[in-house]
């Protein structure tokens, strides 16, 4: 039985990986670098866990440029009608569901199939709604502001259901 560690340089949550068909293996947290250690012949968990950076790297820079839209909407500020700021959003947004989409074949999981994965794709298009009120189609600054605040909590239910796997992540 051979048996690995495999180090990685970076690594927000602690996450699970698929070594083969079906089976789970919980990565180890240590200090910023994540252990994995499985005793299986071949690992064939490199490219779900590149894919798995890649969509919470694209959640936190989504959750970043949503904030500071916010902000921006808040101050009255021209910044919000930058190209970039109009472009970059949607780009990241749709990495963010093409990574989402992947990891969910990967997982062999799906919406509709499975209640946490439901609740994130509800979650997602709730959120999505209150962005459009808060930096969009809000008539008054305070329905804006609750928009944007409503958004936020949202996104920690969504990411709270992702790091735990149910859709009642804070009990139930
Ligand atoms: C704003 C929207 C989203 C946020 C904030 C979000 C957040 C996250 C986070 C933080 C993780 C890492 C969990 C961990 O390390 O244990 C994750 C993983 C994952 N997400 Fe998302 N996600 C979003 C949208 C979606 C959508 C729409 C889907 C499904 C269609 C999805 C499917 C997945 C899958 C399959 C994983 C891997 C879970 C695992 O390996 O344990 N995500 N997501």
């Amino acid at each position: 039985m051979g048996f690995r560690i495999v180090a990685l340089a970076f690594g927000l949550f602690p996450a699970r990986v698929v070594i083969d068909a079906g089976s789970t293996e919980q990565l180890h947290h240590a200090g910023g670098v994540m252990l994995v250690m499985h005793d299986k012949g071949d690992f064939h968990g490199m490219d779900y866990i590149s894919l798995q950076a890649a969509h919470v790297s694209c959640v936190a820079i989504s959750y970043a440029l949503f904030v500071v839209r916010g902000v921006w909407m808040m101050r009255g500020s021209a910044l919000l009608q930058r190209r970039w700021v109009r472009i970059v959003p949607h780009a990241v947004d749709s990495v963010l569901l093409a990574s989402a989409i992947a990891l969910a074949i990967m997982l062999h999981q799906y919406p509709f199939a499975n209640g946490w994965l439901t609740a994130k794709v509800a979650g997602l298009l709730v959120y999505i709604g209150l962005g459009l009120v808060a930096l969009k189609r809000g008539k008054t600054r305070r329905t804006r502001i609750a928009a944007w605040l409503a958004a936020q909590a949202v996104f920690f239910y969504i990411v709270a259901v992702a790091i735990t796997r149910s859709p009642l992540p804070f009990g139930g």
